[in-house]
């Protein structure tokens, strides 16, 4: 397999990912309408590389515009990651991301199929496992008690690659289930930098480190954790990046198959600890307030992440300092957008 289309390209996972394709010599061809992500990560990819990718701008209900990519590739495999991905917004505006995140997967598909095109990496989030019952999570673990329209929209998009499958025993399938990527490629060039005011934490943490926000609202301390605020296994978007390698690998072996895996450190860290451990690793201040608890959070997340190192021989090896010390390096050289 050496030709890969990769969805949401420019974003946050799909930009790092296309880094570690390229430098294992991956022909990497590259979608994305850029809702969530710049155009300029392209050329920061070929700075970090060396290499360009075949990008096509293009919107992922797009029948038209997917088929002409078929047309104009030999696609060998999928890896899609186009979608929204915020909590909050997806409890405010559900359709949106029914829209988004379930339609466009169909329309995406349907297309594979008529270009007999059956190798699909997924984008999935630990977020299907809803209020888990037992932490660490495996991916045994009961899913689609979810408790919000994003971890909605990821479940039932699983369930149609399941049913997929068994409809089809050709298609090779792998979900991979992100706990909470964050942190950066080394270089700075290139980084979590989503649109408008961000959702997630560590994108927030780097606006109040930049003194663009003054304080950090910490959403509830009275979970029932180590110190009241939300526990979540972290992981560097570099480990997570390339264990996509190891998805392709292990399809491309299989030849067939439905597969799934979490992606986690299985390492859970409060708020609070990731404020603290940020604050010493870049030495800078990150004023907080308490606030209310967000529509749709859980309490406590973490990974147990045994499958993906037996079965893809894959596991994470930074550190939560590794991560927030690249986060803060990212900001620091994109000061302008931050
Ligand atoms: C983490 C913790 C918040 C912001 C998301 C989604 C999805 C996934 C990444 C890929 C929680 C707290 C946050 C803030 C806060 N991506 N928080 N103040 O909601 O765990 O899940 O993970 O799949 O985007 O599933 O991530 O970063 O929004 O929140 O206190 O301003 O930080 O309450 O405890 P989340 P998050």
């Amino acid at each position: 397999m050496k030709n890969i289309l990769v969805t949401g390209c420019c974003g946050y996972i799909g930009s790092h990912t296309c880094v570690y394709l390229l430098q294992e010599n991956y022909n990497v061809i590259g979608l994305d309408n850029f809702s969530n992500s710049k155009r300029e990560v392209l050329d920061k990819i070929t700075i970090i590389t060396g290499k360009k990718i075949k990008f096509y701008e293009c919107d992922m209900l797009d029948r038209d515009g997917l088929n002409r990519i078929f047309n104009d590739n030999k696609i060998d495999l999928v890896i899609d990651f186009a979608a929204y991905k915020a909590v909050g917004d997806s409890v405010i505006n559900p359709v949106k991301y029914y829209i988004n995140n379930v339609s466009s997967v169909l329309t995406l598909l349907d297309v594979m199929k008529d270009h007999n095109v059956k190798s699909l990496i997924f984008s999935s989030s630990a977020t299907v496992y809803g209020i888990p019952k037992v932490v660490p999570i495996n991916e045994e673990c009961e899913t689609g008690f979810t408790t919000n329209p994003y971890g909605t929209s990821k479940y039932y998009v699983e369930n149609i690659l399941n049913d997929l499958y068994k409809s089809d025993n050709n298609w090779s399938i792998c979900i991979f289930r992100y706990f909470n990527p964050i942190g950066a490629h080394p270089s700075g060039l290139i980084g979590d930098e989503p649109n408008g005011i961000p959702a997630n934490l560590m994108p927030y943490i780097l606006k109040v480190a930049s003194r663009e926000f003054e304080f950090l609202n910490i959403f509830g301390n009275d979970y029932d954790t180590v110190d009241g605020t939300g526990v979540r296994d972290y992981i560097h978007i570099i480990d997570l990046s390339k264990a996509h390698i190891c998805g392709i690998k292990k399809l491309e072996k299989e030849k067939s198959g439905f597969y799934i895996y979490n992606l986690g450190t299985g390492i859970g860290y409060s708020v609070l600890e990731i404020v603290k451990i940020f604050e010493k690793v870049n030495k800078v201040e990150i004023p907080i307030k308490i606030a209310n608890r967000r529509d749709g959070d859980i309490s406590i997340c973490y990974a147990d992440s045994t499958k993906a190192k037996n079965e893809l021989n894959w596991k994470a090896i930074y550190s939560l300092e590794d991560m927030c010390r690249d986060s803060y390096n990212f900001m620091i050289n994109n000061k302008n957008n931050f």
